[in-house]
């Protein structure tokens, strides 16, 4: 085996309620198990880091790391975390704060562009949408991701923004079948705004849809979009 593969990817996924944190060989398959703690509250900075720094300080080396954020992301450093409190994450270098403390390269995106990356084929355009605490977007050409849009936060009705229309309290409050119509309308305005080739659905709720789906959707599952960690640093 030469170095390259076997360079190993510390792959995180920093979540509204669970922090999550394996390794990936260059593949993008696991070496070991997902780990998992609680969401520090309040979820700032120093808490999210601790946390991380508590969560792999057993695991085995690591060359790289790969994390995925629930918020506007650029260049690594995060200007809005919506579900963690946007008045601690306004510029903060994650790649470098990380970096320092975990002692290796971090590359830090948007959580739902590192499943992009990990489940999107390669070929066109494909979008990708994850069901989970909040509603996560990214946008995809021949494999590349596109910028990123807070589309999450663009309103939806006259009150409310897709996170609050269809995220996860909103399937709590009015159920799996109110949310189902919701969904199907969702749907129906993102195929006509972004003319996919191809939309992939994953997060914890891709489960719940109940009605028949179009032949370009695929449900994915979150495991599917892991490889986006070994990605980002392909
Ligand atoms: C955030 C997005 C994130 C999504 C899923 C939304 O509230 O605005 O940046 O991707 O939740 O975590």
């Amino acid at each position: 085996m030469n170095a390259i593969s076997e360079t190993k990817i510390l792959t995180i996924d920093i979540g509204g309620s669970h922090v999550k944190a394996t390794i990936l060989n260059q593949a993008g398959s696991l070496v070991m198990d997902y780990k998992k703690m609680n969401t520090p509250r309040p979820a700032t900075p120093l808490n999210i880091i601790a946390t991380i720094k508590e969560l792999v300080s057993a695991f085995p080396e690591y060359d790289k790391v790969a994390v995925g954020f629930p918020g506007y992301v650029r260049d690594g450093v995060v200007y809005t975390a919506p579900n963690l409190g946007n008045e601690f994450w306004k510029q903060i270098d994650l790649n470098k704060e990380l970096g320092a403390v975990l002692g290796k390269p971090v590359q830090v995106v948007n959580d739902a562009d590192l499943q992009g990356l990990g489940v999107a084929s390669g070929k066109g355009l494909e979008m990708v949408i994850t069901l989970g605490t909040g509603f996560g977007t990214a946008l995809l050409k021949d494999g590349k991701l596109l910028p990123h849009l807070e589309l999450s936060h663009h309103p939806v009705t006259k009150r409310k923004n897709y996170d609050e229309y269809i995220g996860e309290k909103a399937f709590k409050d009015i159920g799996e079948d109110r949310w189902n119509e919701r969904m199907k309308r969702v749907l129906t305005i993102l195929k006509t705004v972004f003319n996919y080739d191809r939309l992939y659905i994953s997060g914890g709720n891709a489960d719940e849809l109940k009605f028949k789906l179009d032949d370009n959707i695929t449900v994915v599952t979150n495991k599917d979009g892991i490889k986006g960690g070994a990605r980002l640093w392909q």
